[in-house]
């Protein structure tokens, strides 16, 4: 069996700089890999009856057909190569669904990663991150991984230098957001960003550089807060209890409705994912990768 993981993304930083016509935003996003992660697993055995891809999940609410972008990045890949397999792939699920944390994108990049990696890497990085591109525009991101300056619609992407990695608490609770939704809230609250003015990033990146948590805890933005949080006050609340309880600062990551804490001392963090978790409140503390 071949394993991947699938490692979940939370945005430092999260502005919309314009509206395309097609409807698509552009974005300006800082955007970083946490160890939180699903699992793919895969096995690739020769065709019997021409391609199958069969995918199985550990939380039956996902789709196991095309519907799932896993799937669709397997039938993809096979497409891009030319290749013809019988592909039998697992998802043991951890990343929450519909909580702005990449979860879906993250499958389908590590079916990608795993496949290139173990049949003689027939394409680029380039190659993958424009099949990834495809299937979703966070896609190219999780191809890459680590902290990336993310613009287009997320999907040209620059590494950005970052000092020691940190903890962060991951915590999501009530109901997901669908991402469209979310972008048509922001579409009538700022006029479909004909004026807008997005902010400005300079600091955020030298933060990063400087490895100075604090600094970074005065710029981290998310323009969807404006929209989500009034209607997702569990998100609010999650906030409030990470502020009051040892985190540097606190954002919404994506379209939310999850949320993450900057801390400075693990062990706060633990006791803190350890608090929500005996209230039923999905957490987990973690390290950027
Ligand atoms: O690319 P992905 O399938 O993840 O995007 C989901 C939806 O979010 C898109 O159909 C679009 O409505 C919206 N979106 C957007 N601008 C982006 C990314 C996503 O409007 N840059």
């Amino acid at each position: 069996m071949l394993y991947e993981s699938a490692n979940a993304k939370i945005n430092l930083f999260l502005d919309v700089t314009g509206r395309r016509p097609d409807g698509y935003h552009t974005l300006h996003s800082c955007m970083q890999t946490v160890g939180l992660s699903d699992t793919v697993s895969a096995e690739i055995l020769p065709p019997k009856d021409g391609r199958s891809i069969r995918l199985t999940c550990s939380d039956s609410a996902l789709p196991c057909d095309e519907k799932n972008l896993a799937w669709r990045a397997a039938a993809l890949f096979m497409d891009e190569t030319d290749t013809v397999y019988d592909l039998r792939l697992h998802i043991d699920k951890r990343i929450p669904l519909s909580a702005g944390l990449g979860g879906g994108s993250a499958d389908a990049a590590a079916v990608l990663r795993l496949l290139n990696k173990n049949l003689d890497k027939p394409l680029s990085e380039e190659r993958l991150c424009a099949i990834g591109a495809r299937l979703g525009a966070d896609v190219p991101f999780c191809i890459t991984g680590g902290t990336c300056r993310c613009e287009g619609i997320g999907d040209i992407l620059e590494p950005v230098k970052t000092r020691p990695d940190y903890t962060v608490l991951v915590a999501k609770d009530g109901e997901g957001v669908s991402t469209p939704e979310a972008f048509s809230l922001l579409d009538a609250k700022y006029g479909n960003f004909s004026d807008y003015r997005s902010h400005d990033t300079a600091a955020i990146y030298a933060a990063l550089a400087g490895g100075d948590v604090r600094a970074l805890a005065d710029c981290v933005y998310n323009i969807f807060e404006d929209v989500i949080l009034p209607i997702r006050p569990k998100a609010r609340e999650l906030k409030e209890f990470m502020e009051a309880h040892g985190a540097v600062c606190t954002l919404m990551s994506g379209s939310g409705p999850s949320v993450f804490g900057i801390y400075t001392s693990d062990a706060r963090a633990e006791v803190c994912a350890a608090t929500l978790r005996q209230k039923g409140i999905f957490a987990v503390a973690c390290r950027t990768t």
